[in-house]
């Protein structure tokens, strides 16, 4: 344990609890020094303890320590999704071990199968990192700025990372006003037959088309990779803004880290004067296996965008126009950590935009095989209201969807989530993450188990939280 006349600085990391932000009177001890949350742990700075010890409550108290030394360069944190038992193969075992091990020594060990070859050539020579923290399925480790933002290709499969801020940041919780919105809709929701005739003229062949260009699988796109750095990315950027602006979309790329691919953000203006934003999303960018160009993201996050896409589609084809701001965004960084949620959130957060709602979808498409189409909402990360409410509206409109919760976490709604904004996310299964392409290069739209229907059965849900969420009304010849 500790000793009080320590003079180090530690981390705190403990289950991420938001009832801890929110208790009288606010624990200025938690809230001034938390670092975010990392698959699903809370971090904190703990250089006080006589201030933590009053906190220390509950899950927090089955917290790690962590020292840190004085000289510590980017904080990155790596850990291991949720995964089914069906994917903890013996390879995936040795993989895991070398990763460890190279953290271990500070050097990239010779050799592993899964390791980007380019980055072993190029960092293999001298120590790149010092690791501060080790479970066997995460670590925190210290390293260059420059190295940190690569750390996706080091990683085994599975594998997710995230960088820590240089200081800590607030936690925000969601304000009561907007929680009360969410719990008014939640009150008032019924079946509405517009939005359910809206929600099923969802084009599937258009679907199957717009994931093949995604992938490159249609053979014309010519993208082999949707990776932040990747050419692909830019291609597949620009194709989203240009499909999303035919539908009636104002649409910009906004580079958020220097080669990073841009966040694609589209906006539909309200038809009243409103400053109320309902945001739906998922990633565009991918991640493929390592030593390998090829990463098609069919599911990850291909899925979700197509859904995005469907919804976007289906909105000029029915002459929808809402009552809210409504935007759709296509983030990209989010293997690397959220960057471009973060950067996004964070400039929606400064303007003080009004977002009442936000759900990103990301993997959508599988599910084993013998299994019936699910819908997952998360367990840890996200506001519980609104997930109730997707259950709910998926019910409600996607019947064929058996509805569960997964602990599958973190991926871009967590951006919204720390900074207040309600927020959920859609994914493809009632438990842990079970596709074995995930951050995989066969990670293609025509395969057993890829589920089209699926990803059009919860492109439905989200699509008609929107149309609940907002408001909307229908052009004149609109012939339901
Ligand atoms: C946000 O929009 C909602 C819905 O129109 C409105 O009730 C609320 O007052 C707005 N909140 C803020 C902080 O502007
Ligand atoms: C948004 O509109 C509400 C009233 O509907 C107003 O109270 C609030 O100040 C507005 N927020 C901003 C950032 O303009
Ligand atoms: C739907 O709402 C009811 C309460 O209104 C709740 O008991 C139920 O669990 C919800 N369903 C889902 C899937 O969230
Ligand atoms: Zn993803």
């Amino acid at each position: 344990m500790l000793t009080h006349s320590s003079p180090l600085t530690f981390l705190l990391l403990a289950p991420f609890d938001a009832a801890v932000f929110t208790s009288d009177p606010v624990p200025r001890c938690l809230t001034d020094n938390f670092y975010g949350i990392y698959g699903g742990q809370g971090i904190f700075r703990f250089q006080d303890p006589s201030c933590f010890s009053m906190q220390l409550s509950g899950s927090m108290e089955s917290g790690s320590f962590i020292p840190m030394s004085q000289d510590v360069q980017q904080l990155v944190w790596v850990h291991e999704a949720s995964i089914d038992d069906s994917l903890k193969t013996s390879q995936h075992e040795t993989d895991v071990y070398d990763f460890l091990q190279s953290l271990t020594t500070g050097k990239l060990a010779a050799g592993p199968d899964y390791m980007n070859q380019e980055i072993f050539s190029e960092y293999s020579s001298e120590p790149i990192f010092e690791l501060l923290h080790s479970t066997p399925t995460s670590a925190l480790f210290s390293t260059s700025r420059e190295f940190a933002l690569k750390v996706d290709r080091i990683l085994p499969p599975f594998w997710k990372s995230a960088l820590l801020p240089a200081s800590p940041v607030s936690f925000i919780p969601i304000p009561a006003p907007a929680a009360d919105h969410v719990k008014s809709l939640l009150k008032s929701l019924k079946f509405d037959p517009v939005i359910s005739s809206i929600v099923n003229s969802i084009s599937f062949p258009q679907m199957k088309n717009d994931i093949r260009f995604l992938t490159g699988e249609d053979g014309i796109s010519g993208i082999v990779s949707r990776h932040s750095f990747s050419a692909g990315s830019r291609v597949a950027a620009n194709w989203l803004l240009q499909r999303f602006e035919d539908t009636g979309a104002k649409c910009e790329l906004r580079p958020f880290l220097d080669g990073f691919a841009p966040n694609v953000v589209c906006r539909y203006a309200s038809s009243v004067d409103t400053n109320a934003t309902v945001l739906i999303s998922g990633h565009y960018d991918s991640r493929g296996s390592f030593g390998y160009q090829r990463a098609p993201g069919g599911n990850d996050d291909g899925s979700g965008v197509t859904a995005l896409l469907a919804i976007a589609r289906t909105i000029a084809r029915r002459g929808i126009t809402f009552r809210t701001n409504v935007e759709l965004v296509a983030f990209a960084g989010e293997e690397q950590g959220l960057l471009g949620s973060k950067a996004y959130a964070r400039e929606m957060y400064d303007a003080d935009a009004n977002i009442t709602l936000m759900i990103q979808a990301d993997m959508l498409a599988y599910h084993a095989p013998f299994e019936a189409p699910q819908l997952g909402l998360p367990l840890s990360i996200g506001s519980t209201d609104v997930a109730q409410l997707v259950g709910n509206i998926s019910e409600i409109y996607s019947p064929e969807l058996t509805v569960g919760f997964t602990p599958a976490c973190c991926s871009d709604h967590q951006s919204f989530f720390e900074l207040g904004f309600p927020s959920t996310q859609v994914f493809e299964r009632a438990g842990p993450i079970a596709d074995p392409m995930y951050h995989n290069s066969g990670d293609l739209s025509e395969r057993s188990g890829y589920d089209m229907h699926q990803v059009r059965s919860i492109a439905k849900v989200q699509f008609a939280t929107l149309l609940h969420a907002s408001g909307f009304d229908l052009s004149e010849d609109d012939l339901q």
